[in-house]
């Protein structure tokens, strides 16, 4: 299987992601999450793969959010339709019958910090830095990050961060639950390969099964999923979206 924005590689019993999208830190277009998506069905019957490492190329970033150029144009549909891809995206990782790590370097911000919040388990770098930005651009977050930092850090910080839109670091990160563990930028993918070899020791059906039944454990109280989607959407035909964008673009901040 060949991708455009993302490499793949198998170490040992690890199915390693990289998001390769270096110069604009790794930010996710559409092309870039239906890889992803791809890439983590593609192995799922595949019994050498113990785990699989998502990690952004570079020193900078995991990913640094959703592609604003990509969708600063789009209809209330458009938008919608993207979310429901986002979270079609984030639901296939955080069902994988194969234990997910996110090996967070760097930003891992809006949908960066989504797509690491959908992976089963998270360890950060040093430099990892933590966000989710959107409502500076007129946005809520569109890739199930109002429900997954709520079920990850509680209400009260998550509505704190999503409403500052403050980041926090790979410490604070720490205090909240939001990451196993820290380690050096020199160590994180040696670390989540070490966490693979613990897997490979430990039945595979018995790994599927606590995923499922964790995974259950939200199923019947999160219709949020879905009011996500619909204010995703409709957002997208506001005067705060277009100004959000432009400032973006513009390098700017936004005048709300
Ligand atoms: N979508 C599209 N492009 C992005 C991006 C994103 N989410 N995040 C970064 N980029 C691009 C920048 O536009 C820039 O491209 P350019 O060199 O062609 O102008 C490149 O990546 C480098 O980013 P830059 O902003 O110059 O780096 P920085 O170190 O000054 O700032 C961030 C880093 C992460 C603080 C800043 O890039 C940022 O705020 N990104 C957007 C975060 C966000 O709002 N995410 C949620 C999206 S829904």
């Amino acid at each position: 299987m060949s991708f455009n924005t993302i490499l793949t590689s198998q170490e040992n019993n690890a199915f390693i992601i990289t998001i390769n999208r270096e110069n604009k830190l790794n930010a996710l277009n559409r092309e870039t999450l239906q890889e992803i998506k791809s890439a983590v069905l593609s192995v799922q019957d595949n019994k050498s793969v113990r785990g699989i490492i998502i990690t952004g190329s570079g020193l900078k970033a995991f990913a640094a959010g959703a592609d604003i150029s990509e969708f600063a144009s789009y209809s209330i549909q458009q938008g919608a339709q993207l979310s429901a891809d986002g979270h079609s995206v984030m639901n296939t990782i955080e069902n994988s019958a194969i234990p997910v790590i996110a090996a967070i370097n760097g930003y891992s911000l809006g949908g960066g910090c989504e797509l690491a919040m959908a992976c089963h388990i998270r360890i950060a770098a040093e430099n990892a830095k933590f966000g989710q930005p959107e409502v500076n651009l007129g946005l809520p977050p569109g890739y199930a990050g109002t429900q997954r930092l709520v079920q990850l850090i509680g209400k009260g910080k998550a509505l704190e961060l999503l409403l500052t839109t403050d980041f926090i670091n790979a410490t604070q990160a720490l205090e909240l639950g939001m990451v196993s563990k820290i380690v050096t930028l020199e160590q994180l993918l040696p670390t989540c390969l070490e966490m693979v070899d613990v897997f490979s020791t430990k039945s595979l059906s018995a790994i599927a099964s606590v995923i499922k039944c964790v995974n259950d454990h939200f199923k019947s109280t999160t219709p949020g999923f879905e009011t996500e989607i619909s204010e995703f959407g409709k957002a997208f035909q506001t005067e705060d979206f277009i100004e959000g964008t432009l400032a973006f673009s513009e390098k700017r901040k936004p005048n709300f």
